[in-house]
């Protein structure tokens, strides 16, 4: 039985069935504001058009460049699409050091242009005109698929001079001033829609693309009947288009508020980006760390852990000294921790505090704390996947996943799955799959789709 001390502590995060339900509905009305043209502006969920709409055959050959930013690193990399739903690819992966993502945008995209360049210069690719797509993981309106407006900077990227302007006119003024490759910018595209084109490209049944890492997004296939933002020079002569939610803004009309808790609202006030991304701050990683730090110090204060020792002040000292010190990756290796022994537990605990022998109370406990925090994320994650799954027409839907949180965690999966067989219509059958490499090889698929359409 756990601790009624720590269960009394936790007990805001664990959503009751009313709970999801509100939330769900919420969360479906949300969207269908976002899709139209006179609720819009009002929607937190955007829902952007893609302008991608046709999902990939398997089919698709050649040779495409890809980069990839969006959240911890930025990658360049060649993909070679070899039809029979196979492609191969090489990558290289760059740091983005903390001064670009905050520093005058003009330097990030020469950073990206001088990794681009680099890659295409090892790979002996200067004169090879490869066509070229860039998932750019940010909320973006697109005009088309070469033209994407970046309406705000999410994650803790804040450069000045990027908002409101094309991300692919300033990639492709990049490239221009080092004047040293020549490269055809073909298609922008979210890191949700390069989920959704990679697993469709090896499922058929895919609908659905959801990213759960650094931040926590989903893009869909929506009839385009029910798209007003279309450009109206575009033409509907296809029954679908592929929609990029932003949810991770859900919440910031208030929607949120009777289930956020104070370490919700503290998370908020100390971002870059106070009151926005709500939805994203219970659920990606970026912010799940820092909540169950928060936790964890309010557990400590109150001597609901580490009641026995004398070293509590230092403990909490340990905590305060950034917001970053206990790392949502913590959370996937304590739950993966086995009971009595607790190894992985009690030497995340020795790196934080430096103490050596915990109690296997006090890891009982943190272990405890960490499930509260993901379980809600993917019981959220879980509300936002049905309420698309019951959108969309067909019968059965497979959503392709990806992120780091997702990726590693022991029980996602597995705590989203019982969500959404409560919320999920019981006429449809659903299934979850993890993406390979959706940035990459979703990039290419785009260009390689936008190409056909051409
Ligand atoms: C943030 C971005 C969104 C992206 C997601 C996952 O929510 O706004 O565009 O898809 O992170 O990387």
């Amino acid at each position: 039985m756990m601790d009624v001390e720590v269960r009394e502590l936790m007990q805001a995060f664990v959503l009751s069935d009313y709970q999801v339900q509100e939330v769900y509905s919420r969360f479906c009305a949300e969207i269908s504001k976002g899709l139209k043209r006179s609720t819009h502006a009002l929607a937190n969920t955007k829902c952007f058009p893609t302008y991608v709409q046709d999902l990939p055959t398997g089919d698709e050959m050649g040779k495409y460049l890809a980069l990839d930013l969006g959240g911890t690193n930025f990658r360049v990399l060649l993909v070679s699409l070899k039809g029979h739903h196979d492609a191969m690819v090489e990558s290289q992966i760059y740091a983005v050091p903390k001064d670009l993502m905050v520093g005058p945008g003009v330097e990030l995209f020469d950073h990206i242009a001088d990794c681009l360049a680099r890659f295409v210069e090892k790979h002996e690719m200067r004169n090879s005109h490869l066509p070229l797509g860039f998932t750019f993981s940010f909320p973006c309106e697109q005009k088309g698929l070469k033209e994407a407006i970046l309406t705000r900077w999410t994650k803790g990227f804040g450069c000045p001079g990027v908002e409101g302007e094309d991300v692919g006119r300033l990639l492709h003024e990049a490239i221009q001033r080092r004047g040293d490759a020549e490269i055809a910018v073909v298609a922008i595209l979210n890191d949700t829609t390069g989920t959704l084109m990679s697993c469709a490209h090896r499922n058929a049944d895919c609908r659905i693309g959801v990213i759960v890492g650094t931040g926590c997004n989903a893009c869909y296939v929506e009839d385009v009947a029910n798209v007003d933002l279309l450009h109206a020079d575009f033409k509907r002569n296809q029954k679908d288009v592929l929609v990029n939610a932003e949810w991770g803004a859900f919440g910031e009309s208030g929607q949120l508020d009777f289930v956020r808790t104070e370490y919700d609202r503290e998370v908020d006030d100390t971002s870059i980006n106070k009151s926005e991304q709500l939805f994203e701050k219970m659920t990606s990683g970026m912010y799940l760390g820092r909540l169950v730090r928060l936790i964890l110090m309010r557990a400590m204060q109150s001597k609901v852990i580490f009641k026995l020792s004398n070293r509590r002040e230092h403990f909490a000292t340990a905590l305060q000294k950034n917001e970053d010190v206990f790392e949502t990756r913590f959370i996937s290796e304590i739950e993966s921790d086995s009971f009595p022994e607790f190894s992985k537990t009690r030497t995340i605990i020795t790196e934080l505090f430096g103490l050596e022998k915990a109690s296997v109370e006090d890891c009982q406990k943190i272990k405890y704390i960490c499930e509260c925090v993901s379980k809600r994320a993917a019981t959220l994650v879980a509300i936002g996947v049905s309420g698309l799954i019951n959108r969309i027409s067909d019968r059965r839907v497979v959503v392709g996943m990806d992120g780091s949180v997702y990726r590693y965690h022991p029980k996602f999966d597995a705590y989203m799955r019982n969500t959404m067989h409560k919320l999920v219509k019981s006429d449809k059958e659903f299934d979850i799959m993890l993406s390979e490499d959706g940035s990459g090889r979703g990039a290419a698929l785009v260009a390689a789709v936008a190409s056909k359409t051409k």
